[in-house]
């Protein structure tokens, strides 16, 4: 498995000590208060034993009304299992939807802990082409060219991670229409569901119900809750049977007090949530503007919180121009190679930042980039 280099800027950040830090990409939110007295209350009335595999009922149930409510899916309890993180959900999936020696096809660019995923459970990773020409939507016709007699996934992830994109109903339709005509799977991420700025998230299972979805969603972003570790999937009811059986083997449950603070998310007032999205939002705006300003094209994102920068025309590969950034200008972004061979001429600044970063690290940037290209 590559290291990850994200985690080589992350630490080179860390080690410089005064960077500022548009690589990470996890919310500068502290989680709401309602939440961790959820937790707290649970961890002192010993509300700490193992917990179903699948997750516990109420919190089941809760993730049924929500998707009901913001996903526009009629999802019930028996679909949804509690998992560790999103991620414990895509490893899951993976390992339930495809077996060793399977391909399974991935966006470039995109995010790369699924190439790890992919990589641990055996899987041969093929990576499909997000054409800037097509606004980053993938193109049906192109992926299935790709498919083979060991084709087993087509993975999205919409709000994209790193570009933002969302899904068009057109592209679900194609996607929906293919992965049922060729027998595969779509398996979708959605962990930025609610993150979405221009209108409701398109969800694919509410665009184009079907039995070959399985879908990620994840308390991390949405909540500023990456650390609690609770995420789910959303099956089939006999493949979310599979998928609890199998985390049984992995991380068994996930911990009861981060249940119980999950529960209290989706029934606390959802205005927490309002207020992140409206603030990734306008510092979007404000980091658009910049890089317009800088001469910088970027993609605009329509939820998510990250912009994918061009910076070609600095003339270095990704890699030497996040580490020449951080060197000379002291800012830190996400290398585009780190999200595919297709990336390389650009890179990835998370909106998770303060107002005052997101300025000043733009500015940096652009004046780095005019410095290269003799503006
Ligand atoms: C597209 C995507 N999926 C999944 C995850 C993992 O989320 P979690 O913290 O819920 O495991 C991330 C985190 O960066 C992500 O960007």
């Amino acid at each position: 498995m590559a290291p990850s280099i994200i985690r080589e800027l992350m630490d080179a950040a860390w080690e410089r000590g005064d960077a500022i830090r548009l690589e990470v990409g996890q919310p500068d939110f502290s989680t709401p208060v309602h939440v961790v007295e959820a937790a707290d209350r649970a961890a002192r009335d010993g509300v700490v034993g193992y917990a179903p595999n699948a997750g516990i009922p109420e919190l089941r149930d809760a993730l049924a009304d929500k998707l009901r409510r913001v996903n526009g899916t009629d999802a019930t309890a028996g679909q949804v299992v509690v998992t560790t993180g999103g991620m414990g959900a895509i490893f899951t999936s993976l390992r339930v939807l495809a077996d060793v020696g399977d391909e399974v096809l991935l966006p470039d660019p995109g995010w790369p802990n699924f190439e790890m995923a992919a990589g641990l459970l055996g899987l041969r990773v093929v990576r499909y082409r997000l054409d800037p020409a097509r606004g980053h939507q993938p193109d049906p016709a192109e992926l299935e060219a790709l498919v083979t007699d060991r084709t087993a996934v087509i993975v999205t992830v919409s709000p994209s991670n790193p570009l933002g994109v969302v899904l068009s109903e057109d592209s679900i339709h194609g996607l929906v229409e293919l992965v049922e005509r060729r027998g595969l799977w779509l398996l979708c991420d959605q962990v930025y569901d609610e993150l979405t700025f221009d209108g409701p998230p398109r969800t694919v299972a509410a665009v184009a119900p079907s039995p070959r979805i399985v879908t990620i969603h994840s308390f991390s972003k949405v909540y500023a809750m990456c650390g609690w570790r609770v995420g789910y999937a959303v099956a089939p009811v006999a493949v979310a049977r599979r998928l609890t059986e199998v985390q049984e083997a992995v991380t068994s449950s996930v911990n009861l007090p981060a249940q119980h603070a999950a529960l209290a998310a989706l029934e606390g007032p959802q205005a927490v949530v309002a207020e992140m999205r409206d603030a990734y939002r306008a510092r979007r705006d404000l980091v658009l503007d910049g890089l317009r300003a800088a001469g910088v094209p970027a993609v605009r994102p329509a939820g998510a919180f990250y912009v994918w920068a061009d910076v070609s025309a600095a003339g270095l590969g990704s890699h030497a121009f996040s580490h020449e950034l951080l060197r000379e200008g002291g800012v830190a972004v996400a290398p585009g190679i780190a999200f595919g061979a297709t990336g390389d001429h650009a890179v990835r600044l998370s909106l998770a930042s303060s107002d005052a970063d997101l300025a000043e690290g733009v500015r940096r940037l652009g004046a780095f980039v005019g410095a290269r290209v003799g503006r």
